[in-house]
């Protein structure tokens, strides 16, 4: 049976009820997949026309038939530690801070997996606490999981996994948080089960799980790639006004709130980034994590702060600390960060790739939100051969300034050649994107006297094929795959 592929302007309509539905936007590349759904929906509701099938599911009478379409609609891709530099930041940082937070007000530690798909995100936030605990002794604690899709959450519940997700779990991880069962699949164990609740809730049209301050933690992560700017907007917003003063909001590593919200603080943690509701937003300026947020707080700095160069010193030492400090009595060269920076450019234009690496990665410790210098030293490294060193150093750049073409471009090519179509087809799609737009010093490193127009076509291409490389069976939406390193 042949599928009828919708015309322009049905299209048009079920694309405009699914963002109404669920805030979710499906651009013309995926209208056959799209059609392909509605097409078996229609069939299995007994609707002839898509008009009287989308009048059915937006009646009060089609919920039963909404939810399906939704379940159909939605990509459930997920796995167990997804995103090791946010799961060491989130173990190492943040739950450690939390629960001390916790701890001296005694309320019990809140922690919203917001659209938590089939259930390993907020498990495996459990695991990093029931470890935690094993230091600092047990605290309560609530894991709410919510997700649109209620076969996703039937998954959750059951909370017995096998295959991929299980294989890409951190090492160790397998043995030590399920119990392997007779067929081959795995269990979740009961302590981290017995931490985590899961709801169904639509993002977009539900009231959320909380009320005002409630939640310490929200993780909301490849969910508003989905989204429309104006939809991400407001759900930004609903989570700040949940969040207690000092709580967390982890996105996804391709997620950031660039021209989408000013509320939050970012703060660089290890190799990953973390947004912080304080009394008054720091934008860019990074406190050391645990400390109370500031209560006589700096003058408001001006907008596109993260784009900002601005003093502040590291959390902890990054691969290549800086020489202590000498302890004799004689006078001390003054380095700016600045000067750093362009030794490091010369550097890297002399082919002295080892000096250049290590003259950004300096510049960029002191200035966390220094672009140039991260794309500085993803270039050196790749040159070295350190595609793990290039890929954390161009996913730093592309977070802080989404536009950064030249990053987009390597963290592409980079990923292609470690083996993650996901990820390169997706850099590619922002490459396309960006090069249009991209400074002519970018532009004449990069195209190598070749028209921009031809670069962009490339980049699309590669796109198309390196995601059909690895494109999820389930569902109908854009297929985006993170793992933040190469495993
Ligand atoms: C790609 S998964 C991400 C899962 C997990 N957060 C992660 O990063 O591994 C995206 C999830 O968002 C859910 N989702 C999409 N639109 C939603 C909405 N309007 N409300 C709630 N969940 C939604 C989908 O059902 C899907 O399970």
């Amino acid at each position: 049976m042949t599928t009828h592929v919708l015309s322009d302007a049905e299209y048009d309509v079920v694309t405009e009820a699914l963002v109404s539905m669920a805030g979710l936007v499906f651009d013309v590349s995926r209208r056959g997949a799209i059609s392909a759904i509605l097409h078996e929906r229609m069939g299995k509701s007994g609707h002839a026309t898509t008009g009287s099938y989308l009048a059915h599911v937006e009646s009060t009478l089609g919920a039963v038939e909404r939810q399906q379409l939704l379940d159909a609609v939605t990509i459930q891709e997920t796995h167990f530690f997804r995103n090791l530099p946010q799961i060491d930041a989130l173990r190492r940082d943040v739950l450690p801070d939390l629960l001390r937070r916790s701890r001296s007000t005694g309320r019990p530690l809140t922690i919203w997996s917001a659209g938590c798909s089939t259930g390993e995100e907020p498990y495996t936030l459990a695991m990093l606490l029931v470890q935690l605990f094993e230091e600092t002794g047990p605290f309560p604690v609530r894991i709410i999981g919510t997700d649109v899709s209620a076969v996703a959450l039937d998954v959750a519940r059951a909370g017995v996994y096998s295959g991929r997700t299980i294989q890409l779990a951190e090492p160790g991880a397998v043995e030590r948080w399920f119990d392997e069962r007779s067929d081959g699949s795995y269990s979740v164990a009961q302590p981290v089960r017995d931490l985590v609740e899961f709801r169904l809730q639509n993002l977009v049209t539900d009231e959320p799980p909380f009320g005002t301050g409630e939640v310490d933690l929200v993780v909301c992560r490849n969910v508003t790639i989905y989204f429309g700017r104006e939809t991400t907007v407001r759900l930004v917003r609903a989570f700040h006004r949940l969040l207690a003063l000092g709580g967390y909001l982890l996105l996804g590593h391709a997620e950031t709130l660039w021209q989408i919200s000013e509320d939050f603080s970012l703060l660089p943690v290890g190799e990953s980034f973390v947004y912080r509701k304080d009394a008054v937003p720091q934008n860019g300026r990074r406190p050391a994590m645990g400390r109370s947020p500031a209560t006589s707080p700096p003058p408001p700095p001006p907008r596109r702060v993260m784009r900002d160069v601005l003093r502040v010193p590291t959390l902890r030492p990054r691969r290549a600390p800086a020489p202590p400090p000498p302890t004799e009595a004689r006078p001390v060269p003054v380095v700016s960060p600045l000067d750093d920076l362009n030794k490091a450019r010369d550097s890297l234009t002399a082919g002295k790739y080892a000096e250049a690496a290590s003259l950004a990665e300096r510049a960029t410790a002191a200035h966390p939100l220094l672009v140039e210098g991260y794309i500085i030293e993803g270039r050196a490294l790749s040159n070295q051969g350190d595609d793990d060193g290039a890929i954390a150093a161009l996913r730093k750049a592309v977070f802080l300034d989404p536009t950064a073409a030249h990053a987009h471009f390597l963290l592409a090519t980079t990923l292609a050649r470690v083996g993650d179509p996901g990820g390169a087809a997706l850099s590619f799609a922002s490459a396309a994107e960006t090069l249009p737009n991209a400074s002519s010093e970018t532009l004449s490193e990069l195209l190598d006297g070749r028209a921009v127009s031809d670069l962009v076509d490339l980049c699309r291409q590669l796109a198309v094929s390196l995601q059909s490389d690895r494109e999820p069976t389930v569902g109908a939406g854009a297929a985006f795959q993170d793992d933040g390193r190469r495993r």
